[in-house]
């Protein structure tokens, strides 16, 4: 990969990189793209990062799908796909993490701890890997773009972060892949989550300020189709602290973790007040 790198960069071409943990859909496809927009060459990566996962978690069943995936980056105009193994990764005696301090601490961050720190890891490893003067991440995973953009400021790693919106089903589920542990009644109840955030987004937008009561309207939708919450949070939309009132000129995002079955699912909203 590095030889690549170098080549590409003696040909004075600038390196788009969209890492993904695979089974791809339009929401990976739309960085991708957008990668192509940006740079001359785009590359993608795609590994199931084990540092990520909790020893609870999805890991071993952490949906694959090899040959589709590469079809797919094809036809998304990526160049390049790095697929590797996770002993080249994190070979014997591996020792290195990296570990970004407040905007990992809440949300994901507590609900799943070391999460943040493998991202940030396997993350880090891969900006120096490739050297990209741009890498795309989508805001469905609302804090980790937090956490990837406080990262590659604070090591000055010169490349920019760009967050893609949400790429969501016609019905407002938010495209993910998890998506594909759910069976069909759990499909339905999952538009809770969208459902939930759009109503907060909207009385917000008709000014309800009251961050208790915009809560409320979407733990409502959660109850009504039994998804456990595994949290409901309304935060400023940079530091990620949460708030009590929204205010003019202050971006807020709403965010959502809730099991539905035994799939635990994440969502974010955007909230603008008046
Ligand atoms: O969002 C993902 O798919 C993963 O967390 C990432 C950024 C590829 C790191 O493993």
């Amino acid at each position: 990969m590095r030889a690549w790198v170098k080549s590409v960069q003696q040909r004075g071409q600038r390196i788009a990189l969209v890492p993904t943990m695979g089974f791809l859909h339009e929401g990976h496809l739309s960085l991708m793209r957008e990668g192509g927009r940006r740079a001359d060459v785009v590359a993608a990566s795609i590994f199931v990062n084990p540092t990520q996962f909790g020893p609870k978690e999805d890991l071993s069943t952490y949906p694959r799908d090899a040959e589709g995936d590469l079809a797919r980056c094809g036809s998304a105009g990526v160049f390049g796909v790095y697929m590797p193994e996770p002993s080249a990764v994190y070979p014997p005696g591996y020792q290195t993490y990296v570990n970004v301090e407040e905007v990992s601490r809440g949300l994901d961050g507590e609900k799943r701890p070391g999460h943040f720190r493998g991202v940030a890891t396997v993350v880090a490893k891969l900006l120096a890997l490739f050297r990209p003067e741009v890498a795309l991440f989508g805001e469905k995973d609302y804090q980790q773009l937090q956490v990837i953009t406080r990262l590659a400021a604070d090591l000055e790693l010169g490349v920019e972060i760009v967050g893609m919106p949400t790429i969501r089903e016609k019905d407002g589920l938010a495209m993910s892949s998890r998506n594909s542990y759910l069976s069909a009644e759990e499909r339905v109840r999952a538009l809770a989550l969208s459902r939930g955030l759009f109503a907060a987004q909207h009385r917000a937008a008709a000014g309800e300020r009251d961050v208790s009561k915009l809560v409320a309207l979407i733990r409502t939708e959660l109850e009504g189709v039994q998804a456990r919450e595994d949290y409901v949070e309304i935060v400023d939309a940079s530091r990620l602290t949460s708030l009590s009132t929204l205010e003019e000129g202050a971006p807020a995002r709403a965010l959502i973790a809730a099991f539905v079955g035994k799939t635990r699912l994440i969502d974010n909203m955007a909230l603008q007040l008046g």
